[in-house]
């Protein structure tokens, strides 16, 4: 019977629990994207606290398009490579793996004038100005054609090759959420006539291309993994049309790519809310059938009667917890000490959007709309 303090294992690395933060995006990077001494305080406390791992926040991978917030983090310089290596060799003094989440914005970037996604479609909702860049609508994005598929690809795989260098574990490929990964997964926002549309295996040929290049160029102990998900930041409720028959389609797509770890996210409605089917089946039980790999789930799992019925009814091997380690960066201890848990306040994400200003923001803008006019 698998329990939460079982050692893991994902690729060749030994994990010390089945607990996982979940990638949050903190929106408190220096101007340039890289994370600052906040930031490595931040994440060590984690550590610290028992976590097995850490998955970082969302990290642009290229200068471009691929933005999703003012002072979010990239993996792109050598100034933001050089910064995140002090903060992974601040988590490997202890006994925790820390992963770089790799995130494109594609038509939801709050902060890009000028946007690109798999087809020409107006992103539903409107910005989210918790995330600062204002809160009006999002730009209609322009469709991608070869050239800009070929390179935000080019720019993932350098982003790779970057947290490689940075000292981190593995990196995470954000294809949940709605972003851009997200975007060419999902039917309404996938319009293409081309190679990557029109079936279930076409609009996931981007994402096992990615894999595939990453997983050449890096070590072979470095972890590649992928989160999926049926809802979107702008989208909340949305699940797939088939159910648990388009989860198996899915999955078994995601079984042909060379994946050392599959994370499903549940962002607002908790794993019981957007990973079951009305046939009893749930979308990490499935992922556990039908792959290979290892399978964590999220949503909510701070419920601890509902993470250790994921583990002992085999749907899950591995739990993120996002809103509960904000305000328990010590949540492991805690749990295996039976201490009780401090109950998350939206106050926690505060102030650090508000770090941003107006005038910050208007020079980010226009450094923004000058390398998208020398790139193109
Ligand atoms: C402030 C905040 C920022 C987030 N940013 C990201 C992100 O950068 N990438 C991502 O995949 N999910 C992001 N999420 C979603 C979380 O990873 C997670 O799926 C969600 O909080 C549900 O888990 P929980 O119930 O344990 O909080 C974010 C969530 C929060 C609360």
């Amino acid at each position: 019977m698998k329990t939460f303090f079982d050692e893991t294992r994902i690729n060749k690395h030994n994990i010390s629990n089945r607990f996982f933060v979940a990638p949050m995006s903190r929106v408190s990077a220096e101007f340039s994207g890289a994370p600052t001494e906040e930031m490595a305080a931040y994440y060590t406390a984690f550590a610290e606290g028992g976590f097995g791992g850490i998955i970082t926040e969302g990290l642009y991978t290229d200068k471009h398009y691929s933005r999703s917030y003012p002072n979010q983090p990239g993996i792109v310089t050598g100034a933001q490579v050089r910064a995140w290596n002090h903060i992974t060799k601040a988590i490997r003094k202890h006994d925790s793996i820390i992963i770089a989440q790799l995130m494109h914005a594609g038509s939801i970037s709050q902060v890009l004038e000028r946007t690109k996604a798999p087809s020409r479609i107006t992103p539903l909702g409107k910005k989210m100005a918790v995330y600062g860049g204002g809160d009006g609508p999002f730009p209609i994005p322009d469709e991608m054609h070869e050239k800009d598929i070929r390179d935000m690809k080019d720019g993932f795989v350098r982003a790779a090759k970057n947290a490689a260098e940075a000292g981190f574990h593995g990196v995470e490929l954000h294809a949940a959420n709605g972003y851009l990964l997200d975007q060419f997964h999902t039917d309404y926002l996938n319009l293409r006539g081309d190679k990557y549309g029109r079936t279930v295996e076409n609009r996931l040929r981007i994402t096992a291309e990615l894999t595939e290049e990453i997983k050449k160029q890096v070590p072979a102990d470095f972890i590649v993994g992928l989160r999926i998900s049926e809802g979107k930041v702008n989208n909340l409720s949305h699940r797939w049309e088939g159910g648990s028959q388009t989860a198996r389609e899915v999955l078994r797509q995601i079984r042909k790519m060379p994946l050392d770890y599959l994370h499903v996210a549940a962002e607002h409605h908790g794993w019981k809310g957007e990973c079951t089917y009305e046939d009893g089946t749930s979308l990490t039980g499935l992922a556990k059938e039908i792959l290979e790999c290892p399978v964590m789930a999220n949503g909510g799992l701070h419920d601890l009667d509902l993470s250790r019925e994921l583990l002992e009814t085999g749907q899950a091997d591995l739990l993120s917890i996002g809103k509960y380690a904000l305000s328990n960066p010590d949540f492991v201890r805690k749990v295996k000490h039976n201490i009780p848990l401090t109950p998350f306040r939206k106050a926690l994400l505060y102030p650090n959007p508000t770090l941003f200003t107006d005038a910050k923001y208007r020079r980010y803008l226009a450094d923004q709309t000058h390398h998208v006019q020398k790139h193109r």
